[in-house]
């Protein structure tokens, strides 16, 4: 097996979504709700006192593992669901769902009633194993990013949200002419400056609350915009909007879902992950390509890079108009 379909396998045996969706679709009685017909969220949210926006990101995920339909805004039971978990002689739901909830459908099922937390009042790093294991991953990924685009022109990168510097190291490693800024949490900085070569500056930054460096004519955001609440991840484009020269380049990788937000099926269970987490989700390609235009970005295009299958992530370029 190669090392791609190796990740692939792992990443699905580990995700822990798919149970979770299944038991806080029981406990809150949605299969129940829709025995009588097909209904959008918002009607879901109110007969079952949830969270509107939470229940839609908890029904694209049952849509994603086949437990729903979605005819957009409107929900109904598959076939498995209309015949084992809506009241009946068939009703599986105490069979498949037993004791109180623990874990992620804990988790999943207090933010699917109560909505997302609280916004912190500061941004939480990552643990430090993700952000190593992230880090590997740059190591393998941006100089494979790093050859799919032209940068002999450019001359600074900024990398927001960068980590600890793996894919600025990289683009800066493919184009001598290149050096990089990487702004992230102090913590992070600190592992970071102990790994980088001398082309790298390391700002310590709430890329939300504090300025950005001036003057770069490529931005990198990598991994961050799926970790913002909807407006935040808004005005974030807007913010890197502003941190670029007039002409200067946004590459943007992250997941990016179908409109329907139910494809691929990997986003819709990490959306799960995010919404008990930071309250953010995987967001549709349309969403923030409407993002980017209202930032004033203009020749919005699809990078293709070839990561053999390694990255289930895409990546978006624009430029500032
Ligand atoms: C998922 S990681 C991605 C790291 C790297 N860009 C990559 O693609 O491997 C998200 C990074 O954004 C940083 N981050 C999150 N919120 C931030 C904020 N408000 N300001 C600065 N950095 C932030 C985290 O510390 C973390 O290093």
């Amino acid at each position: 097996m190669d090392e791609a379909a190796a990740r692939s396998k792992l990443f699905d045996l580990a995700d822990d979504g798919p149970a979770a969706a299944l038991g806080v679709g029981v406990r809150l009685g949605l299969f129940a709700a829709l025995a009588g017909g097909s209904m959008s969220a918002a009607e879901l949210a109110r007969g079952l006192g949830a969270d509107s926006g939470a229940l839609e990101v908890l029904a694209d995920a049952l849509v994603a593992v086949g437990l729903l339909e979605k005819d957009a805004p409107l929900y109904a039971n598959a076939e498995v669901t209309a015949a084992c978990l809506v009241p009946g002689a068939a009703y599986l739901g105490d069979r498949v769902v037993t004791g109180r909830p623990r874990g992620a459908e804990a988790r999943l099922l207090r933010a699917v009633r109560e909505g997302p937390r609280p916004v912190p009042s500061a941004a939480v790093p990552l643990p430090r194993a993700l952000s190593r294991a992230l880090y590997r991953d740059a190591q393998v990924l941006g100089p494979r990013l790093a050859q799919s685009l032209d940068l002999a022109r450019s001359r600074h990168l900024l990398d927001v949200g960068g980590g600890l510097g793996g894919y600025a190291a990289a683009f800066c490693e493919a184009y001598p002419e290149l050096r990089a800024t990487v702004v992230d949490l102090p913590s992070v900085v600190r592992e970071g400056r102990r790994l980088a070569g001398p082309r790298l500056e390391f700002v310590e930054g709430d890329f939300l609350r504090d300025p950005l460096p001036r003057g770069c004519d490529v931005v990198l955001a990598s991994d961050i915009l799926h970790g913002q609440r909807p407006s935040d991840a808004a005005r974030l484009v807007c913010v890197l909007h502003d941190a670029l020269e007039p002409g200067g380049l946004l590459v943007l990788r992250d997941v990016l879902m179908e409109r329907e937000r139910t494809a691929p099926r990997w986003g819709a269970l990490f959306s799960l992950t995010l919404l008990a987490g930071p309250g953010s989700r995987c967001y549709a390609e349309d969403e923030v390509r409407g993002w980017l235009a209202e930032a004033g970005f203009v020749d919005v295009r699809e990078a293709v890079v070839d990561t053999e299958g390694w990255d289930p992530n895409r990546v978006l370029l624009a430029t500032k108009g």
